[in-house]
């Protein structure tokens, strides 16, 4: 099978692949830029961007912590982020990714659009009015995450009654991806609920909407094989994200990344998460002292998501997701959540971004 370049709204993508968004701080400037300029799309996390470049645009701090909504998700480090990326990937298509489930997720979508977006990619919760924030920004394409054909519908129906409009992709996660899944427990081990039996529903309904609607599989997809595999499925292409952690551009510290070639298949769990959706992520120290409920002061500094009211989930489930996926993206090995796909156990040595498309296009040997 060849790969042929693909048209998500009124942009073009040389090859059928998106880079996941990968918060905090894993798919950012160098990244996201890498990955445009090889041909895919790259995606930029919007996700607690007050923590870029060493927290210089945060102008309020508590606790060493950007200081509540607005400066976790900064406005200046967002445009410095789409800045840096643009520097590497010129004018090619380049996206962002912003939970549905974040504070302040209208104020933080016309950020990324006004940095430079091209597409925002949106999961964590069902998208149902994202069209309304894009109706100042006509060329961004609008690409909701979801995880069944009903999500799908919905969204759909909304869209085309009150904004006559169809999204431009969807992306589709099985309950193989790294982070939050669109899934309780049971169902990310029920194997209904695995991506093989997820596609062919949702193309259906993606036709059904539209005929030219692109559907990305994601969740667990790791070679050039697992691609054709979903594409003769009916996807039209695949988003990846923990392969992209295993490249020198990526974003993430060195102890991230060495943390995952490090892994083993039973390092990786899926764990409780205060978003509210089981999250999948490595197995450390820091994860056995949340069990027992010791791990570090939960303080609420950055508020930073809806479901968490303010502190009151991450107190259930014992940590803060802000202040522990921060600490990971700052390289802190004791303190940090380090979330991974089912596969990061598979990363066994660094290669470059370059040379990463080349194998998920030719192949492995390439
Ligand atoms: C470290 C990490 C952080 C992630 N953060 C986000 C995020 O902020 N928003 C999101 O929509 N998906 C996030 N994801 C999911 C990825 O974008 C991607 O869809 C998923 O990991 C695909 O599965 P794979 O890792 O097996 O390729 C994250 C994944 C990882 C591994």
């Amino acid at each position: 099978m060849e790969f042929k370049e693909i048209k998500i709204g009124r942009h073009t993508l040389k090859y059928p692949i998106i880079q996941g968004g990968m918060g905090v701080g894993i798919s950012w400037s160098r990244l996201a830029g890498a990955v445009s300029l090889a041909g895919a799309l790259g995606v930029i996390s919007a996700i607690g961007t007050g923590y870029y470049d060493n927290r210089s645009f945060v102008s309020k701090q508590q606790f060493g912590r950007p200081s509540d909504t607005e400066q976790f998700y900064n406005r200046e480090a967002t445009f410095q982020i789409f800045k840096d990326a643009r520097k590497i990937c010129g004018d090619r298509p380049l996206g962002a990714n912003i939970l549905f489930a974040i504070n302040d997720y209208p104020r933080v979508f016309r950020d990324c659009c006004e940095a430079g977006a091209d597409a925002i990619i949106t999961g964590a919760g069902l998208p149902m009015n994202m069209p309304e924030y894009a109706q100042d920004f006509p060329n961004v394409a609008l690409i909701p995450i979801i995880s069944s054909p009903k999500a799908l519908r919905l969204i759909a129906k909304r869209w085309e009654q009150r904004y006559k409009r169809v999204p431009d992709a969807v992306v589709l996660e099985g309950p193989l991806s790294g982070g939050h899944q669109g899934f309780t427990y049971e169902q990310c081990l029920d194997p209904n609920y695995q991506l093989e039996n997820l596609v062919k529903p949702v193309v259906q309904e993606a036709q059904r909407i539209d005929k030219n609607i692109p559907v990305f599989a994601a969740g667990g997809i790791w070679t050039r094989d697992d691609i054709v595999k979903f594409m003769e499925l009916g996807a039209s292409g695949v988003q990846m994200g923990t392969r992209f952690i295993g490249t020198y551009e990526c974003d993430a510290p060195q102890a991230f990344k060495d943390l995952l070639i490090g892994c083993k298949e039973s390092d990786i769990e899926l764990l409780q998460s205060p978003v509210g959706y089981p999250a999948r992520g490595v197995r450390t120290k820091l994860i056995e002292l949340v069990d027992k409920r010791l791990g570090p002061p939960i303080r609420c500094v950055s508020n930073c998501v809806v479901p968490c009211r303010r502190g009151i989930e991450a107190k259930a489930v014992g940590y803060c997701i802000a202040d522990r996926l921060s600490d990971a993206a700052e390289g802190n090995v004791e303190t940090g959540l380090f979330f991974t796909g089912s596969n990061g156990y598979r990363i066994d040595r660094l290669i470059s971004v370059n040379d990463l498309i080349k194998k998920l296009v030719y192949g492995e040997n390439c």
